[in-house]
């Protein structure tokens, strides 16, 4: 990447309607999102379980669970470009080469029955055609890259035979060996133990400074947000209720959502933190309010909150929130 591109938008995510069409109704998973990604920056989506963040990643790859699951509305530009317009066998072009992902689970992203070194090759030759031995050449690369010792003879391993911190190392060697401009990770670390967890993030941090490659960083641990973002975005039922700088965010949350979020994490520099359960329910996002989705569980809660949604109020330079009782910049 050249010096001058950092900081150009890459990603811009415009009013992203997703939902479930069931027989019993519709969940409105993704329903009305919004956000940008800048060249060489790290943006998280933090939110609790359920709020829509991983079908917000599945619909920007446009790889949708079966079963009624719809993107029906919005904007996804990529470098400029609505890839929701774009045709199956474009996105297969894509996917992997400029916008990839790293899932929760490495076991639900290898195959079991391909050796590490297939697997990786198979991703390689995906995108370009060479002699066998400069594809090998380019694996055992990719494996070195993401810290994997030894990597002449991993290569002739299968998963079963690595451990979960080395087999999310081999996930994310094929998620970037194409060097997607975009790279999604999708609670990348909540499948490993503690210790392996901050080295992973520590790979990811340096593989994004050397390639500049702007990450998604999806989780639902506030804890580890202050190590890895630049931004964030605060999700709650299906959309983004506070966005902004992560200082900001966690030195003047604005949301009353993200402060309760907040308030559950000590110290930015503290221990990884857990969301602490913030008293009552989200909503159900097959029956949702008309007014702040929040409202509910908002101890600040008044009238007009109950009888429209907010929209959202700049608070700040590069700081938004959907709240009513906000002071806007
Ligand atoms: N296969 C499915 N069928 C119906 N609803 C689903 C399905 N998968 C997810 N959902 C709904 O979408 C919502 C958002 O899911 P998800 O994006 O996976 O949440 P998160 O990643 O934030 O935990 C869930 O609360 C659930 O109601
Ligand atoms: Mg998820």
């Amino acid at each position: 990447m050249t010096p001058d591109r950092k900081g150009e938008t890459v990603l811009e995510v415009r009013d992203l309607h997703t939902h479930f069409f069931l027989r019993r109704g519709v969940v409105k998973a993704v329903d009305g999102v919004s956000f940008s990604l800048r060249r060489g920056e790290v943006l998280g989506l933090v939110g609790e379980s359920g709020c829509g963040k991983s079908l917000t990643a599945l619909s920007l790859m446009r790889l949708l669970p079966k079963g009624g699951a719809q993107t029906i509305k919005g904007e996804v530009l990529l470098d400029g470009e609505n890839i929701l317009e774009r045709t199956p066998a474009e996105m297969r072009q894509i996917r992997g080469r400029r916008i990839s992902m790293v899932l929760q689970d490495p076991q639900t992203s290898l195959n079991p029955v391909f050796t590490i070194g297939d697997q990786l090759r198979e991703a390689i030759v995906r995108r370009k055609r060479a002699p066998h031995a400069e594809i090998m050449k380019e694996a055992v690369a990719a494996l070195r890259r993401v810290e994997i010792a030894a990597p002449e003879q991993r290569i002739g391993q299968y998963p079963h035979q690595m451990s979960g911190g080395m087999k999310q190392r081999v996930v994310g060697a094929i998620a970037i060996s194409g060097e997607p401009g975009v790279l999604i990770a999708d609670e990348p670390t909540t499948a490993l133990d503690v210790t392996i967890q901050l080295q992973y993030l520590k790979l990811l941090k340096r593989l994004q400074a050397e390639t500049g490659m702007a990450i998604l960083f999806i989780t639902h641990d506030f804890g580890v947000v202050g190590r890895m973002c630049d931004r964030v975005a605060v999700m709650y039922a299906g959309r983004i209720v506070e966005c902004g700088p992560v200082r900001q965010i966690f030195e003047a949350p604005q949301h009353p959502y993200t402060r309760a979020l907040i308030a559950s994490v000590p110290k930015m520099t503290g221990p990884v933190g857990r969301l602490t359960t913030i008293e009552g329910q989200p909503p159900s996002l097959m029956d949702l309010p008309v007014g702040c989705r929040f409202a509910s569980r908002c101890a600040h809660v008044e009238q007009r909150c109950l009888d429209a949604y907010p929209g959202t109020v700049r608070v700040g330079e590069e700081h938004t929130a959907d709240c009513w009782k906000v002071m806007p910049a």
